[in-house]
């Protein structure tokens, strides 16, 4: 069996989802439950034998050490992170305490499993680190695509906190001798996504009739991969990865904010039109923009395209088109995460919020 970590957010959901789906291999998904970890998106699951949820802090050591001592994992996917750039740069702590602190608590409850392990069990076992294209700073517009070989250049409390998550990973295998592998993947989109970010967020506001905000000009540039297309890549490096490597993972897709906004708005058009006749992109307003922020990020992924064949299954246009039906088949998802806890957010962020 596998244990994931932060298994009921939005990657990691998905991922435990689609593993389950492609594969009989129990999981034990350990989550700390905050307030990006939500159980609904793991519902289908009730009642399925192959999932356990055990809700744990990945740096509560003695906590994970009994969980990797019970259920003996062949290998760990640690998703578990703080995961908002704008949180970060609100409130930097837990980013430090779960990023920093967090993975080298598990990297040493890691240690302390492998010792005691037959070599035999040891020499299949994985520790799959997942990271983002962040750590590498921001690329002038003309600057060739981040490559794994590319120097890490963080700039928010993030990017500076996963950078330094992968840097202890890196230690652990050269020091350690754990088998580790990371990979560094561009901004995900798709079900289950927080409506803190971008995209849900848009999502979201458009159809409660809101302002969509961009940051400074819109013109900043990511590079967005369909999650269920970073869910087959982390498989197929736990399958076909080498140890002690890193591998990007990117949809080719570079896109402004702008443009991703304006295509969302688009697609809701189509799929449920204002009553009014308008179009959703009248709702798009310019704000002030994000302390610090990256202007251009974007994946070179030709190692894990070349190396262990994996290719991105959707395109921007076919995983926007799903996602957004998503939201609209799911009103009640976005109503449980939008309460409480939620507003305060937003109206942290956007003042009142963001109003008609
Ligand atoms: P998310 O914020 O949606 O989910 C994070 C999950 O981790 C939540 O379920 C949360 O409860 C859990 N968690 C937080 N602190 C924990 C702790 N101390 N112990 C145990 N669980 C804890 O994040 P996401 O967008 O699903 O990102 C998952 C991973 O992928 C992160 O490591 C992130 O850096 C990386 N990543 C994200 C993106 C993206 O576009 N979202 C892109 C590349 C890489
Ligand atoms: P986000 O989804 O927060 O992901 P990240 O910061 O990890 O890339 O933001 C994606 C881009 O969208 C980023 O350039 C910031 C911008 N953005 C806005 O313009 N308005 C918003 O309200 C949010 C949340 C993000």
């Amino acid at each position: 069996m596998i244990v994931v970590t932060g298994g009921a957010g939005f990657i990691g959901s998905n991922f435990v989802l689609d593993w389950l789906q492609e594969k009989d291999e129990p999981v034990v998904n350990v989550d700390k439950l905050t307030y990006a970890g939500n159980l609904q998106n793991l519902e289908v699951l009730a009642g399925d034998r192959r999932h356990t949820f055990i809700r744990a802090d990945i740096g509560d050591i003695d906590a994970i050490k009994v969980i990797f001592d019970q259920h003996r994992p062949r290998a760990i996917v640690n998703f578990a992170a703080e995961s908002h750039v704008d949180r970060s740069i609100v409130a930097p702590d837990d980013f430090v305490n779960t990023n920093v602190v967090g993975t080298y608590r598990l990297l040493e409850a890691t240690r302390w499993y492998l010792d005691r392990m037959e070599d035999e069990e040891r020499f299949g076992f994985r520790f799959l680190h997942v990271s983002t294209d962040e750590v590498y700073g921001s690329l002038d517009v003309k600057a060739l695509p981040f490559s794994e070989t590319h120097r890490y250049e963080p700039n928010s409390p993030y990017s500076a906190t996963k950078a330094a998550s992968d840097h202890l990973v890196r230690a652990y295998h050269h020091t350690y001798g754990i088998p580790v592998m990371t990979t560094n993947c561009s901004n995900n989109y798709g079900p289950y996504h927080f409506p803190e970010k971008l995209i849900p967020l848009c999502i979201h506001n458009a159809l409660a009739g809101k302002d969509l905000p961009i940051y400074g000009d819109g013109l900043q540039i990511r590079d967005w991969l369909y999650v269920k297309d970073h869910c087959s890549a982390i498989r197929r490096v736990l399958e076909q990865g080498s140890v002690g490597e890193t591998y990007n993972v990117g949809g080719c897709n570079e896109m402004t904010n702008l443009d991703v906004v304006k295509s969302v708005c688009s697609v809701l058009d189509t799929l449920n039109p204002r009553q009014d006749g308008a179009s959703y992109a009248s709702q798009i307003v310019f704000v002030k923009d994000r302390p610090g922020h990256d202007r251009r990020y974007a994946i070179d992924a030709s190692k894990i395209s070349r190396e262990l064949n994996w290719m991105p299954s959707e395109t921007f246009e076919t995983g926007i088109e799903k996602t957004v039906t998503w939201y609209l088949e799911n009103p009640d998802w976005i109503a449980n995460v939008t309460s409480g806890n939620y507003q305060k957010w937003v109206s942290l962020q956007y003042g009142e919020g963001p109003t008609p």
